[in-house]
């Protein structure tokens, strides 16, 4: 079997360096991440170990707005990014010297936003003459899982984010396909514009999880969409379903009871996730399923997963602060040579 070692050249004295997790030496990633509304920076060795985590949220900025605006999020990471590089520095005790190469998100997400993260990750990687490396956003999503455990593919991601649900099937470090994503609405935004409707603040999907619990999940019956692939999804409909469902409960008593509602909305979404998922993990055979992305966080979806334990199933998902932006998945994405792009010429992109 050949080894999972990717050749990198350092940018001034041209000097190879050998980066992925069959290295005989400790490698060390210092990663920026900048693709929304987190400026993130984050030192991890060997792909699984945090040596320094930090971000900085622009939640409180965006709030105001009901989401994030793109120029205001611009603006905000150029104020951040030079602070938290510092931070991480002082977090991990390291110096510049100690890093094996340096990593940034290039895609997909803000394109001004993401060219702040990226110029300043090209930017050290000069001046220290350390190997850059471009990361896919997505990709890190699901490496998150690497962090503080034992992992190792194959096994089926569920990727659901503010932009993106898919489902992934990992074969191993380097190889993944999609076997299944969304036809329209991602399931954050989904979550984030029935917590608006719900009147609830930005960031929704949070807010939205936390009132849940509150109501009645069986208060009101939302349709499960029909989508022609086996393991695609579609939310547009179960959000428009929650538009005319509040507006015909305000006609009809006055007022929304927002628990049930939640409540509702809810276990409709995460039902048909983990049951698509769990169909396209018994499909291929694979006992190993890992969430990842903002919704992993939620607390009804972690739920329907872990008790799949007593199943004979394996299941990942990654610690809070892993599940929403954050720098140490994009390293640890690094490490793992996922999607990796090596050029100092590479420009960012929005979209897959
Ligand atoms: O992965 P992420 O931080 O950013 C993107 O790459 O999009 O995901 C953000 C999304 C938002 O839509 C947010 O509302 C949602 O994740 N989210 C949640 C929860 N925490 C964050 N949705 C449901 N329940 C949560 N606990
Ligand atoms: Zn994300």
């Amino acid at each position: 079997m050949t080894k999972l070692l990717k050749e990198f050249k350092k940018p001034v004295s041209g000097e190879s360096v050998f980066i992925g997790p069959d290295s005989d030496k400790d490698i060390i990633i210092m990663a920026l991440e900048s693709s929304c509304d987190e400026t993130a920076c984050a030192i991890v060795k060997n792909g699984r170990e945090v040596l320094a985590n930090v971000v900085a949220s622009q939640i409180k900025t965006h709030r105001e707005f009901g989401g994030v605006v793109p120029e205001v999020a611009a603006r905000e990471h150029l104020d951040a990014v030079n602070l938290i590089i510092e931070e991480a520095f002082d977090q991990s005790g390291l110096k510049p010297q100690d890093i094996t190469a340096i990593a940034a998100t290039v895609g997909p997400g803000l394109v001004g936003s993401l060219l702040v993260g990226l110029n300043a990750a090209k930017a050290l990687a000069v001046t220290y003459d350390k190997p850059f490396i471009g990361v896919n956003h997505l990709n890190a999503h699901v490496c998150a899982n690497y962090i503080d455990t034992d992992l190792k593919p194959p096994m089926i991601a569920l990727l659901v984010s503010g932009g993106h649900t898919q489902i992934i099937k990992v074969d191993d470090y380097l190889n993944q396909s999609i076997i299944g994503e969304t036809i329209d609405d991602a399931t954050g935004e989904a979550y984030d514009k029935v917590a608006r409707l719900l009147g609830l603040p930005y960031p929704g999907g949070l807010n939205l999880d936390r009132m849940a619990p509150s109501g009645n999940p069986k208060a009101y019956k939302l349709p499960d969409a029909k989508v022609p692939g086996e393991f695609d999804f579609s939310f547009s409909g179960l959000k428009t379903a929650v538009l005319n469902l509040t507006r015909k409960l305000e006609k009809e008593n006055g007022s929304i009871p927002k628990e049930d509602v939640a409540a509702s909305f809810q276990e409709c979404i995460t039902s048909t996730l983990f049951k698509k998922t769990v169909k396209a993990a018994d499909a291929y055979g694979i006992k190993q399923i890992v969430l990842g992305g903002g919704v992993a966080a939620n607390s009804e979806i972690r739920k329907k997963f872990f008790s799949l334990e007593e199943k004979g199933y394996r299941i990942f998902a990654p610690a809070m602060k892993y599940c929403t932006d954050n720098a140490s998945m994009i390293a640890s994405s690094a490490y793992f040579l996922a999607n990796t792009m090596d050029s100092l010429e590479i420009e960012v992109f929005s979209r897959c």
